[in-house]
């Protein structure tokens, strides 16, 4: 028995239709030999992806104002496709420093190992990227506000001096979402977003995606994330398609509830620093408030001592934060950074310990009272 599209019936529905195939049936022989010609849209094997994952990639590349779009198994196996896709061995590679973590350890530990130079900038470093560029830059990689430190970058400032060097530029929009920033409107290349934050919505899923509106970069990426086995669940698809039903809403509402409590927190005397965009102290928030129109679920803060006890009593004295890494689902999340990891960095606005919070959709009051709590046991502890 096979099973066909079913789009000459009269069945409708409003929830999309599951495709699961390793192997895509063809009609005769001289399809089955010409079956390459297929791609990067079409089906010819199902790693290339099936009905199901092209709606998925129509809505993004909807979402992102993009004529393409790649969907992976994870965030960061999005980040590494593009990587992988564009750049060889004599290529000079320059990665913002508040990069997602995984990204700056690929490029470090493998990229570098293959030939590729790779360098670290100050996320911070605007127009004067250009200094950096070497006649065998290839790519820059961005993501704004950064990984736990949450820099704003100054993304038409790079993407400007990229075009006039022909540089690729990749950024990681996963923070803002489309929602609040469309990355290929500020003139980045190919935009990335972990699929396992804000689109799944619901921390029971991994998924990336990579969008763009360059045909051939295109034809490169769908053939990349081919050869580099990166096949992605129909299941999961199904339900990233449904998460995405509620988005907007829920990240509209989890921003709201963040800023609250962003707020809140940076008037408690323990704390010494709140790292948020959408807060007039933050560095970043004239940035923000010129290029972005929202902000996202997720912030850090540093404390005033660092001390491994308190921060212990803090944590252990958590009731309604589950911790955890990951972030942007409908439950709250808090995780810990140690001061070594910013230590270790080569441009961090700070030496101290971070703690990040992702903000759900729970009562904020309830979440306050929480980290009220936490803070108290924390100064007990000191
Ligand atoms: C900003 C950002 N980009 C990428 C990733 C990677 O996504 P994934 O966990 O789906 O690999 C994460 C995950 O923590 C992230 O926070």
């Amino acid at each position: 028995m096979q099973f066909k599209d079913p789009k000459n019936n009269s069945f409708a529905s409003l929830s999309p239709a599951v495709w699961r195939a390793s192997t895509v049936l063809f009609d005769n022989f001289e399809d089955f030999i010409s079956r390459k010609s297929r791609q990067p849209d079409g089906y010819s094997y199902g790693i290339t992806g099936t009905p199901t994952s092209r709606q998925l990639e129509t809505r993004v590349a909807e979402l992102e104002g993009a004529k393409h779009c790649i969907i992976t198994p994870s965030g960061q196996s999005a980040l590494m496709t593009a990587t992988m896709a564009f750049i060889r061995g004599g290529d000079h590679m320059l990665i913002s420093d508040s990069c997602y973590g995984a990204l700056k350890t690929f490029s470090r530990k493998w990229l570098s190992q293959m030939g590729v130079e790779v360098e670290f900038y100050p996320p911070t470093i605007g127009k004067n990227i250009e200094e950096l560029i070497r006649p065998n830059t290839r790519m820059i990689c961005l993501e704004s506000p950064g990984t736990v430190t949450m820099e704003m970058q100054d993304i038409d400032a790079i993407t400007s001096v990229a075009k006039i060097h022909n540089v690729k530029t990749m950024m990681d929009n996963t923070w803002a979402s489309p929602l609040f920033f469309k990355p290929l409107d500020h003139g980045v290349d190919l935009s990335i977003e972990a699929a396992t934050k804000m689109f799944g919505g619901h921390s029971d899923l991994l998924m990336g995606t990579i969008s763009l509106n360059n045909f051939d970069d295109y034809d490169v990426l769908r053939e990349t994330q081919s050869v580099l086995g990166q096949a992605v669940s129909p299941d999961d698809i199904f339900l990233v398609l449904r998460g995405i039903e509620t988005f907007e809403l829920r990240l509209r509402e989890q921003s709201k509830q963040t800023q609250h409590i962003a707020r809140w927190l940076e008037q408690q005397p323990q704390i010494e620093t709140v790292m948020y965009p959408a807060l007039e102290s933050d560095p970043g928030h004239q940035i923000w408030k010129q290029q972005y129109s929202g902000a996202g679920c997720l912030f850090s803060f540093t404390l005033k001592e660092d001390s491994d006890d308190a921060i212990a009593a803090f944590f252990n004295t958590l009731e309604v934060f589950p911790i955890g890494a990951s972030w942007g689902g409908t439950h709250s999340l808090i995780a810990y950074y140690p001061a070594e990891q910013q230590q270790a960095r080569h441009y961090s606005p700070t030496s101290k310990a971070i703690i990040r919070v992702s903000i759900g959709l729970e009562n904020a009051d309830t979440l306050i009272a929480d980290l009220q709590k936490a803070l108290n046991a924390w100064q007990h502890a000191l």
